[in-house]
């Protein structure tokens, strides 16, 4: 394992609030991850933040009225406070309008600059004659000429996850005008990815043949195998951060030239605030990089961002790049434009409490190898059948039988039977069974191991009946309390990661210490005598009226 990690997830756009595909495909992947190594007793620094250029900025501001930097402040704090909220552990959640982002990207584009990492290229580029706008991006709208698409934007299809020029898009329309672009002359500087195609190739493509997704290597294989061009990296806008070097004038550097920056500037204000160097999460070759993000980010993190790093000789690269595929919701693709999605501060507002429950549902469901549905009737039988039925009220039924039975007094054991024994054994390998889907980032089966522990519990008391036992048996009850104590003990701390509420509120019930990863391969993790605090109800059933409610709304 690495001496230290450097744990990103991708950085939203401030220009609208973020849904449940957001949090499914990067944020509760990236936060589980993050709180399972600090567990493990690792450093872990978990960066992200606010991606507050680029047009999808400035569109919605031109859209309401109102300037690019009311945009960015109102939605910076919206989005901060839903991570808050459901628990997304950020070490620092920076934004991109900081004076260090600003500094820090070009000081990155001055380097590369200077170093002689780009070409200068004059061409001829859509412009759209009402607005005296060139038009790049999300400005411009057309079909893709890949997947035939027809909302492909000037430099991406989300549909396929092409990366496009905004010259190779068919029929392409002004998003700000509606018009037909005509061609107008404009220099840029771009990005020979070209030179770093055999590095790119031996470097993913041999070197992570075997550890990296295969949905992640299928479409770094196709990029490289269609080969690179060079891209630009600079645009003819008004909003963004300016182009450092003579010549760049009224030009800013491309968002997706700046935002991964941002990992680095974010980790630069959190080692100013709390007094550490920067440097070694990012420049030491035994931290372990590693970034969250949904599939349409694949070829910025595994093939742009590379090159910059790369190009700027101390940089570490990507240990591994865990894309998602993305998150359909009810049978449908999620859509911010057409408000087809489920807020998060909705969700907050609607089922108070119950942060918990949306992390697990998303993660049980996660869209990991194929692109998943989110229906609002399998979160209320996740719900209702996983965590009120299982996980709930095992821990419910040791807790009140415990008073009932004790006063609350973990009692000593007496003879064990095969049972017990077995139940302990199982116990004691999960943490290891969990540790080896989450280090390989299956998210999903990690949630159902952790799962499988209170279904085991469950399943030993209901086995085990102790209620029936404890008039005439109250020896072989202690030996069942004490094994079932056991249980909910190692439960406290393997939910951490998955369910942080939860595990913090049974930490606090059960009055214990909060332990180590390691530590709950050491049975007993809690001893006789140790007095538990009050019961308290973990989980609630959803009843159908909720989730009648929710559909409604969507329809
Ligand atoms: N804002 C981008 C998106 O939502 C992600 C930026 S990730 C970063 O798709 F690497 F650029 F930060
Ligand atoms: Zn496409």
């Amino acid at each position: 394992m690495s001496k230290r990690y450097t744990i990103t997830a991708a950085l939203p756009y401030t220009n609208g609030p973020i849904h449940i595909g957001h949090l499914a495909g990067v944020y509760v992947p990236a936060d589980i991850y993050a709180r399972y190594l600090r567990l493990c007793g690792k450093e872990v620094l978990f960066i992200c933040g606010s991606d507050e250029h680029g047009v999808a900025i400035s569109m919605k501001a031109k859209k309401e009225g109102v300037t690019p930097k009311e945009i960015i402040d109102k939605y910076h704090h919206i989005i901060k406070d839903s991570f808050d909220s459901f628990g997304i552990s950020f070490d620092y959640y920076g934004r991109t309008s900081s004076e260090v982002h600003h500094e820090t990207a070009q000081e990155f584009f001055k380097t590369m600059h200077d170093n002689d990492c780009f070409e200068t290229i004059t061409s001829a580029q859509l412009y759209d004659e009402k607005e005296h706008q060139f038009l790049a991006d999300r400005y411009v709208v057309g079909t893709c000429p890949k997947c035939q698409h027809t909302e492909a934007y000037g430099d991406q299809c989300e549909a396929c996850g092409s990366s496009l020029n905004a010259t190779d898009l068919i029929e392409p329309k002004s998003a700000l005008s509606g018009a037909t672009p005509s061609l107008k002359s404009t220099t840029h500087w771009y990005l020979p990815l070209n030179r770093y195609e055999e590095f790119l190739r031996e470097w993913i493509l041999e070197g992570h043949q075997k550890d990296w997704k295969p949905n992640v290597l299928g479409q770094v294989k196709s990029w490289l195998d269609d080969g690179l061009k060079p891209r630009a990296v600079t645009r003819d806008l008004a909003w963004g951060i300016p182009v450092p070097v003579a010549g760049g004038e009224n030009k800013v550097l491309y968002v997706w030239f700046d935002a991964p920056i941002g990992y680095v500037s974010a980790t630069k204000e959190w080692a100013k605030q709390n007094n550490k160097d920067w440097k070694p999460y990012w420049q030491d070759k035994e931290t372990e990089l590693v970034h969250f993000i949904g599939k349409d980010n694949i070829v910025f993190h595994c093939i742009i961002f590379p090159a910059v790093l790369k190009s700027m000789n101390d940089y570490i690269l990507p240990q591994n790049v865990p894309a998602n595929e993305f998150l359909n919701l009810e049978g449908q693709k999620l859509s911010t434009s057409k408000n087809w999605a489920v807020w998060l501060h909705e969700y907050l507002v609607d089922f108070p409490n119950k942060e918990d429950v949306l992390r697990y549902v998303l993660t049980a469901n996660a869209p990991e190898t194929k692109d998943n549905d989110f229906t609002w009737n399998d979160f209320q039988t996740r719900n209702n059948s996983e965590l009120v039925a299982i996980f709930g009220n095992f821990i419910n039924r040791v807790m009140v039988l415990m008073h009932k039975y004790y006063d609350g007094i973990v009692p000593s054991p007496h003879e064990q039977h095969e049972v017990d024994k077995q139940l302990l054994i199982q116990l004691s390998v999960a943490p290891d069974q969990i540790s080896s889907l989450l280090n390989q980032y299956k998210f999903r089966a990690a949630s159902q191991e952790m799962i499988q522990i209170a279904r085991l519990g469950n399943k030993y008391l209901a086995d085990e009946e102790p209620w029936k036992l404890i008039k005439t048996n109250p020896k072989r009850v202690a030996t069942i309390m004490f094994t079932a104590m056991q249980v909910a003990a190692s439960l406290a701390t393997l939910s951490g990661p998955f369910l942080p509420h939860i595990a913090a509120k049974l930490i606090a019930m059960m009055q214990l210490e909060e332990s180590s990863w390691e530590a709950t391969k050491e049975l007993p993790l809690i001893n006789s005598g140790h007095i538990l605090g009050k019961a308290e109800l973990l989980f609630e059933k959803i009843e159908d009226e909720a989730i009648q409610l929710q559909q409604e709304k969507l329809g």
